[in-house]
């Protein structure tokens, strides 16, 4: 049996995310990256969200994997040739990755997130399940840019299949997201991108996913709160915050915002912020495309051949496209 390998790239100290942090919290309006959602509370409260009766993003898109797996599989081998090097950006639990191995047939697998710590259970279970394959874990933060350092162990300079589901792209604004879909066609070297994308559907059901009836979302929003007191040395009082979701048609994209319920003052080392009742922090985007702009998007950061898949309701689309 192989053993998983595990690489960090340097990793942004408590100390750059902190001003970053303090950066956004003194902006007009206030603006802090969805990243900081995800510290180990709000990486769980995340996976409660997948779970949600009205989050259908998750399931919808394992139903397409599922239900369209090995069409994708056949047209994977037709442009790469047997057994590709497949990368997944924002791995986690590398879960959806590992139900695509039979149908997909990867020789080598390299999951890349924010922190390789994330990927030491994952990978060592995956490997039980393919003792022969190469596994790699590779943390990295890619929200600034997405290269595969030539140097990292077995990876060879092969095509290779590039995998970014969940509508995680939804998080970047139009030219960000142009930018990283171009990084990954580079990484993808003459293979292929497999891409799970978020649809425009009517507001209502757009709006209760990110305002469940439980108030998990809510739990979620207002756990940033929590993270920054952690990070920054703040102090925000969670009950002076409202959880707020709605859909931006104009810029085709779910906002999230925390608003102030009252006049408050929130301090840190080194700065404080006054905010007024009803005033917001933009906590988070998640864009979402028709199918014609999704074509465009994918066109102009210069991929090739397209095929897309949707559930039958067309909420949620999963694209192979030519690198
Ligand atoms: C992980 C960015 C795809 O935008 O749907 C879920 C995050 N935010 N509920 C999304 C999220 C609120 C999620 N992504």
């Amino acid at each position: 049996m192989k053993t998983p390998q595990f690489v960090q790239l340097h990793q942004p100290g408590d100390g750059r995310l902190a001003s970053e942090a303090a950066q956004g919290l003194l902006a007009r309006p206030a603006a802090v990256s969805p990243k900081f959602f995800y510290d180990a509370l709000g990486s769980r409260l995340f996976d409660a969200i997948t779970e949600l009766p009205s989050y259908y993003l998750t399931r919808t898109e394992a139903a397409v994997l599922a239900g369209h797996g090995a069409a994708m599989g056949e047209q994977v081998r037709r442009w790469l040739g047997q057994a590709p090097v497949m990368v997944e950006l924002g791995a986690g639990s590398c879960e959806k990755a590992s139900r695509l191995f039979p149908l997909l047939t990867p020789g080598a697998y390299v999951a890349v997130d924010i922190s390789v710590d994330h990927l030491r259970g994952a990978l060592a279970c995956l490997q039980r399940e393919h003792p022969q394959m190469d596994l790699l874990g590779l943390g990295m933060d890619f929200s600034a840019g997405f290269t595969l350092p030539p140097e990292l162990p077995g990876l060879g300079d092969g095509p290779r299949l590039v995998f970014y589901p969940g509508s995680s792209l939804g998080n970047f604004a139009p030219d960000a997201a142009l930018q990283l879909l171009r990084d990954m066609r580079a990484a993808a070297q003459g293979g292929a991108l497999l891409i799970g994308l978020d649809l425009v559907k009517p507001a209502a059901v757009l709006e209760a996913a990110y305002d469940d009836e439980l108030g998990v979302t809510a739990a979620f929003n207002l756990n940033l709160l929590h993270h920054l007191n952690h990070l920054l040395g703040s102090n925000f009082r969670v009950p002076d915050w409202r959880h707020v979701a709605f859909f931006n048609a104009e810029a085709s994209r779910i906002e999230m915002h925390l608003e102030a319920r009252t006049d408050l003052v929130v301090c840190w080392p080194g700065g404080q912020r006054a905010f007024q009742a009803g005033e917001r922090m933009h906590t988070e985007n998640s864009y979402k495309w028709t199918l014609p702009a999704l074509e465009a998007l994918l066109r102009g950061a210069g991929f090739g051949e397209q095929l897309t898949w949707c559930d039958d309701n067309g909420w949620f689309a999963v694209c192979l496209a030519r690198a």
